[in-house]
């Protein structure tokens, strides 16, 4: 079977850098085709967004691939970082080695499109950031939704679970909820008319807080392989270990990315509720809320598949124990 394609829009920050090396990892093992890596402003500046996933897929011996700047912030608002959850400069305390790798020229609008059309009906899309770039290349390309076999987004909060940015916000939508809302509005347009299209599956912090990396796990990580690579991403995770423990969560880290990476090759992994999604643009208390109707009120066509629980032996730390297999693949023991 030929690997499948596989483009990631990503806003690096911590779990996003798990995300790259573990998909680099499964790029090595075949299963799948990294094509490309869109870099969105989100947990820090579209500078250091593109400037860290550059020196991780360096440090994660990444095949050439297409790395291209996307949105340098939200549609229609400023744009606000979070140095206090990933480090000034996204990394944590990972001191990033320069870069030998250069960007591609495209906008990362123009690489979502240019992927989605060199390989339609295959190309399987991760948003593990805002999904400011994807929205502007719904612009361009309004048959998007068409051409990917499947979008899986980190985002939102479902269930009556809390919110991580307001009391019913997570992160990647509260930061641009227009641009998700506009995700929200294509997928469901496409698949008015054409209900062959797979709706989006939304991994949201109801099922993704349960994927907790622990300073054992890290140890653990450390001891199969003492590569840069895993040296660096432990490092980059003490700071989101002490970023966890200031919010009360414990010395541990969420790390929503590289699980939701994992889930989005293994879709029938994941039990899901179909749903009507929109994202509240408005409201004073609740602009960034992710809106599913799975009971049908709104009478609309469901858009999205909302992910409620894992389907796996071991649950979510079986999952995370092959995220860290394949990561330790990386870079074998010196
Ligand atoms: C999301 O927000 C970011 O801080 C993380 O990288 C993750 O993508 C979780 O809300
Ligand atoms: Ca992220």
């Amino acid at each position: 079977m030929s690997p499948t394609p596989v483009l990631l829009d990503a806003d690096p920050g911590i779990d996003d850098a798990l995300a790259i090396a573990y998909l680099v990892a499964e790029h090595h093992t075949g299963l799948i085709d990294l094509t490309g890596l869109v870099c969105t402003a989100g947990n820090v500046g579209l500078d250091d967004t593109v400037r860290n996933a550059l020196a991780w897929l360096d440090l994660a011996g990444a095949h050439p691939l297409p790395v291209a700047a996307g949105s340098a912030g939200p549609i229609e608002v400023p744009h606000v970082v979070t140095p206090e959850t990933h480090g000034p400069r996204g990394a944590g305390y990972a001191d990033l080695p320069t870069t030998t790798r250069s960007t591609d020229p495209r906008d990362g609008a123009r690489l979502w499109v240019d992927a989605a059309r060199a390989h339609p009906g295959e190309l399987v899309a991760i948003v593990t950031g805002p999904t400011s770039t994807l929205a502007r290349a719904l612009e361009l390309e309004p048959a998007l939704p068409g051409l990917v076999r499947r979008l899986v987004v980190m985002g939102g909060s479902f269930l009556g679970h809390p919110g991580n940015t307001t009391p019913v916000s997570e992160w990647n939508v509260d930061v641009d909820p227009e641009a998700a809302d506009r995700v929200c509005l294509a997928w469901e347009a496409s698949r008015a008319a054409d209900p062959s299209i797979p709706p989006v599956l939304w991994c949201g912090l109801n099922l993704t807080e349960r994927a907790v990396w622990t300073p054992g796990r890290s140890e653990r990580l450390l001891a199969a392989s003492d590569a840069p690579i895993t040296r660096h991403l432990t490092d980059a995770l003490r700071f989101y270990f002490e970023f966890h423990q200031s919010m009360g969560d414990g010395y541990l880290a969420q790390v929503h990315d590289p699980f939701v990476a994992w889930l989005a090759l293994r879709p029938d992994s994941v039990v899901s509720s179909p749903a009507n999604l929109r994202i509240e643009c408005s409201g004073g208390h609740t602009r960034g809320m992710a809106v599913a109707d799975v009971r049908g009120h709104r009478g609309r066509v469901d858009n999205a598949s909302v992910a409620v629980d894992v389907e796996v032996p071991g649950g979510v730390d079986a999952i995370l124990d092959q995220v860290s297999a394949a990561i330790a693949s990386l870079s074998p023991r010196a």
